[in-house]
C-alpha cells in the first residue's frame, strides 16, 4: 500500500521522506492556503524535487477549458505531477481529455462508488473518495472505499483507489484492510501512527534501566578496586 502525504508544507514532506515511507504527495487549494511566501507552482516544483512519486496539483476552474488550461500548465512543471480534478460532468470531460493527452489525473471529491466508477471509466489514474467528510455527516466513509476497491478489482479497472480525508490512525488501518491502493494522510496522522503510549513509555523505561545498570556496574567496579587496594599483599608476591 502506498502512503501519500496530504500537505503543501515542505518541511513536513522533507521529514516524512527521511522516514522512508513517502510514496507521493497530494495538495489542494485549502492546503496551499496554509503555506506562505511562494506561489502554488513554486511549491509544487519544490515538492517534486523531494519525491519522485505522484504529486497531485488541483485545478480550481469549474469549466472544461479552464481545467484543461490549468492542468496542462501543472503537467509541465514536473514529470510526476498528477492533475487533480473534481468530480463533476465537466471534470469527467477534462479527465477524458487529459487521459488522451497522456496526462495523469486524480479525481477528487468522490463520495459514492458510482462517482468513482465514472471517473475510472473516464480515465482517472487515481480515485479519491473522502472518508472523513462522509463520517462528518454520519455516513460510514469506509463503505465507499470497500465498494470502490471491489469494483476496481472485479472489473480489473486500470486505476487506484486513494483513501482521502483520512483523519485518524483507525481510518488508516481500515483503509489498508479494505485494500485501498493508496492513502493520503495529514502529517499529524502519520505521527500518530508511529506512536503508542506503551512504545513511548517502553523506550523511556529501557533508558532508565540502562542508566541504573551502568551506575550499579560503576559502583561495583569502584568497590572491587577499593577492596583490592586494601587487601594485604601476599608474601613473595
Ligand atoms: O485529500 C483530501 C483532504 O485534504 C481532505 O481532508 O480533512 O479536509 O476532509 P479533510
Amino acid at each position: 500500500m502506498k502512503i501519500f502525504l496530504d500537505t503543501a508544507d515542505i518541511s513536513e514532506i522533507r521529514k516524512v521522506a527521511k522516514w522512508g515511507v513517502l510514496d507521493g504527495v497530494t495538495t489542494n487549494p485549502t492546503l496551499f492556503a496554509k503555506t506562505s511566501g511562494s506561489s502554488y507552482e513554486e511549491v509544487l516544483k519544490e515538492i517534486c524535487t523531494i519525491t519522485s512519486g505522484p504529486v497531485s496539483a488541483e485545478v480550481v476552474a469549474e469549466d472544461v477549458e479552464g481545467m484543461l488550461r490549468e492542468g496542462r500548465a501543472f503537467a509541465k512543471l514536473a514529470p510526476n505531477i498528477v492533475v487533480k480534478v473534481p468530480m463533476s460532468e465537466e471534470g469527467l470531460e477534462a479527465i477524458a481529455t487529459f487521459a488522451d493527452e497522456g496526462i495523469k489525473t486524480n479525481c477528487t471529491l468522490i463520495f459514492t462508488a458510482n462517482q468513482g466508477l465514472l471517473a475510472a471509466k473516464a480515465g482517472a489514474s487515481l480515485l479519491s473518495p473522502f472518508v472523513g467528510r462522509l463520517d462528518d455527516i454520519n455516513q460510514d466513509g469506509m463503505i465507499v472505499i470497500r465498494e470502490l476497491v471491489d469494483i476496481v478489482t472485479i472489473h480489473d479497472l486500470e486505476t487506484e483507489v486513494l483513501a482521502a480525508s483520512i483523519r485518524n490512525p483507525l481510518h488508516m488501518t481500515q483503509a489498508a484492510l479494505a485494500g485501498a491502493h493508496v492513502a493520503t494522510l495529514p502529517f499529524k496522522v502519520l505521527q500518530q501512527m508511529a506512536h503508542h503510549p506503551l512504545t513511548d513509555s517502553g523506550i523511556k523505561q529501557f533508558r532508565t534501566d540502562w542508566e541504573k545498570a551502568r551506575v550499579a556496574l560503576d559502583t561495583q567496579k569502584g568497590s572491587d578496586k577499593a577492596k583490592a587496594a586494601a587487601a594485604p599483599t601476599k608474601p613473595g608476591a
